[in-house]
């Protein structure tokens, strides 16, 4: 009998996520609580046909190249910042990732993140627990309007794209960043696609939702929060790296800018006595923006079968190296 392929996860799914999937293979969990490939995960590599990851989990090229069998990585995510992509494609491994099902519930949170720091929600119920609430006060808790805020967005993806679709509800007008022309986005959100400098210095918001690449690592730095307002809010639902964080704790105590709600930060976690947790302008969540049960079982569901179907050697539903199957070293 044909042995079954074995695939290595770095996280145990909740039973009736899996299904009868797992089943069908041989499934070694990580015994360590930790992230990345623990010590008993490193020692089965040379046999792996999968590997089943988390976003958080570093897959660096040591790992790939300690993989001889391995004939997918699947990543419970969208981003895919944590895996050496390049590697895998030129070793011929696919690597899964999940779009589409997340945006909504991302873009949702990006709006309770914005929202609650436009009016100061985390200060107002605080102050009203701890007995700062002495009545009606016509200049406390004063906030910031979306009619009419300008809001910069910087990546206008499919989740950038849902954002801006939410604001236009509230009234806001959208600017935009983009790699490439979105003339046709443009016209749907009658919103503008201008430079970083413009938007940066325009924006009354600004929402990060690019993906965390080279080129996008460390954006928004000492020399980008002096050209924003000292009235802007910055908002990051995408990947803690993509901002300085040294640059926003001086940005955020000096007035610079005005206020930020992130649910990425670097480091991630961030410690707890990190200075950002002691500024009252700054509200930070824990990187929960797919964080709703239908969207996570989703994700689940679409990364066990992307790698079913890589481990049978069949083009992943959902790829983000599709590079990987014109070139290949293998
Ligand atoms: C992703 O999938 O990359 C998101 O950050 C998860 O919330």
């Amino acid at each position: 009998m044909e042995e079954k392929a074995l695939i290595l996860m770095t996280y145990d799914l909740p039973r009736e996520w899996q299904g009868d999937f797992l089943k069908e293979y041989r499934v070694i969990l990580s015994e360590e609580d930790r992230k990345g490939i623990a010590s008993n995960l490193m020692a089965n590599l040379p046999d792996a046909a999968g590997i089943f990851c988390l976003l958080d989990d570093p897959i660096p090229a040591e790992i790939i190249h300690s993989a001889p069998k391995l004939k997918v990585i699947s990543n419970m995510a969208v981003g895919v910042d944590n895996i050496d992509l390049g590697a895998c494609t030129r070793r011929g491994i696919p690597v899964g990732h999940t779009p589409g099902v997340l945006t909504d519930g991302t873009a949702d949170l990006t709006m309770a993140l914005l929202l609650s720091v436009c009016r100061q929600l985390p200060k107002a119920s605080r102050d009203a627990r701890e007995g700062r609430w002495s009545g009606w006060n016509p200049t406390g808790w004063l906030g910031l309007d979306l009619k009419n805020a300008t809001v910069g967005i910087i990546g206008l993806g499919k989740i950038g794209r849902a954002v801006a679709q939410r604001l236009i509800g509230f009234g806001a007008r959208i600017v935009f960043t983009s790699k490439h022309p979105k003339d046709e986005a443009a016209r749907e959100l009658n919103a503008r696609q201008v430079s970083l400098e413009e938007l940066l210095r325009t924006s009354d918001i600004v929402c990060l939702h690019t993906a965390l690449t080279k080129e996008t690592a460390g954006m928004i730095d000492s020399s980008a929060f002096r050209i924003m307002k000292e009235s802007a809010v910055l908002i990051n639902a995408a990947r803690g790296s993509v901002v300085v964080t040294d640059d926003l704790v001086a940005a955020l105590e000096s007035g610079l800018i005005r206020a930020a709600g992130l649910d990425v930060t670097d480091p991630e976690p961030l410690p707890s006595d990190h200075p950002l947790y002691q500024l009252e302008n700054c509200l930070i969540t824990p990187h929960i923006g797919s964080a709703t049960y239908n969207t996570r079982r989703s994700m689940a569901e679409i990364a066990l079968q992307n790698l079913a179907a890589g481990l049978v050697g069949h083009p992943l539903p959902h790829c983000a190296n599709p590079e990987v199957y014109q070139a290949s070293d293998s």
